[in-house]
């Protein structure tokens, strides 16, 4: 199986994480998939964006979960990257979903409750795929253990992936990863051994690695029989895998 392309935020390389601009650039570049990083807001609606604060990625400041939607969607969320984007917005969750519904496009939606324990961001989210049909081709992942195990107590039927960012000895991290009942692996691209990848699919996991933004380190990723990789570039990612295949 090739290795699938999952734009990292969007086409974050290209466009401001997280927004319109960066998914619709991420298609139009033929990524597989779409990886995004979601929040809950001060009334509880699922919006899009990787830190817990706005201060980075917008011209306001503080927490997401002190916000309420409509205050979000005041933000100027494209600026910072550059002033071609100053009409990027928040987005919700179901914009997204809206969105991608009718498009051959998987979902990686990461649940971002490893700093901030979001109060049932499973089910919310769960709900939402779920409304728009979309659990089949959805993957949900984290970083937290006690959300993994909520949405294994749910007996929700998508994958769940476990996010790694630590070093782990191998044998570890595969108890670990089985422990908590997932189907999936994601680890940073600096833990990348070929033992490591042959290990997590011997106990039919997958394996999948963030964020591989440089063209030999995808290269590697091919030959390693990862299951996707995550990259800023979904152009670059694209060709050289063509390249790869031919
Ligand atoms: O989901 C892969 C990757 O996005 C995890 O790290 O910090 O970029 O959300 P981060
Ligand atoms: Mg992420």
């Amino acid at each position: 199986m090739p290795t699938n392309i999952f734009a990292h935020r969007g086409a974050s390389g290209h466009a401001p994480e997280n927004t319109m601009a960066a998914f619709e650039l991420a298609y139009r570049q033929g990524a597989d998939g779409i990886e995004t990083d979601v929040h809950l807001t001060k009334d509880n609606i699922p919006v899009l964006m990787h830190d817990e604060q706005v201060n980075r990625t917008t011209n306001g400041a503080g927490y997401i979960k002190d916000y309420s939607l409509k205050q979000l969607k005041q933000l100027d969320a494209g600026s910072w990257f550059s002033s071609a984007f100053a009409d990027s917005k928040i987005l919700s969750l179901d914009e997204f979903l809206t969105w991608i519904r009718h498009k051959a496009l998987y979902l990686n939606i990461e649940l971002k409750n490893n700093k901030i324990d979001y109060t049932n961001l499973e089910t919310i989210i769960y709900n939402r795929l779920a409304h728009y049909g979309l659990l089949h081709r959805s993957i949900l992942s984290t970083f937290n253990p006690n959300s993994m195990m909520r949405l294994k107590k749910a007996e929700t039927d998508t994958e769940t992936a476990l996010l790694i960012s630590r070093r782990f000895k191998h044998k570890k991290l595969i108890t670990y990863a089985l422990d908590l009942e997932a189907s999936a692996v994601h680890i940073k691209y600096r833990h990348l051994r070929q033992r490591l990848v042959d290990r997590i699919h011997q106990k039919q996991l997958a394996v999948r690695v963030f964020t591989v933004n440089e063209l030999n380190h995808m290269v590697r990723c091919f030959s390693m029989g990862c299951d996707a990789i995550f990259t800023d570039y979904p152009e670059a990612a694209v060709q050289s895998r063509r390249q790869f295949n031919n």
